[in-house]
């Protein structure tokens, strides 16, 4: 009886705190992870952005890149661009994000 107990107060606990981390903002994410190379605007007008001439996020090229494609780049990194190791709901909240740089 209390390991049932237990085990519901778990999957509820589960349950509520799922949607929360699936919503974790893209915008802190890309704040934190992606800003020093690819700049806050996307423009990857940074020292190390410049340096390394990554292309502009807003820019159609990059625009044009399919979700899975740059679930790609972030999962396998790519180039001098590290692997991003972040989990699959954190790449699709920063997709979300990146497209709105546009
Ligand atoms: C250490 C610097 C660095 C960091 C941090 C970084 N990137 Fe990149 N990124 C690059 C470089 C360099 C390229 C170009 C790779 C190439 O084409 O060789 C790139 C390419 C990309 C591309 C593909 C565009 C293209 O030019 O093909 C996307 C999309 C992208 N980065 C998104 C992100 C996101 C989102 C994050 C944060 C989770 C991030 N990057 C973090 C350096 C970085």
């Amino acid at each position: 009886m209390i390991n049932m107990k237990k085990t519901l107060t778990c999957s509820l606990l589960f349950a509520l705190a799922l949607p929360a981390v699936a919503l974790a903002d893209g915008a802190a994410i890309y704040k934190t992870k992606c800003t020093p190379c690819h700049g806050a605007d996307g423009s990857g007008q940074t020292p190390v952005g410049k340096n390394l001439k990554v292309r502009d996020l807003r820019s159609p090229e990059v625009q044009k890149l399919t979700d899975a494609d740059i679930t790609k780049v972030l999962t396998d990194g790519k180039g001098k661009m590290p692997k991003s190791k972040l989990e699959a709901a954190d790449i699709k909240s920063v997709i979300a994000y990146i497209r709105t740089l546009k």
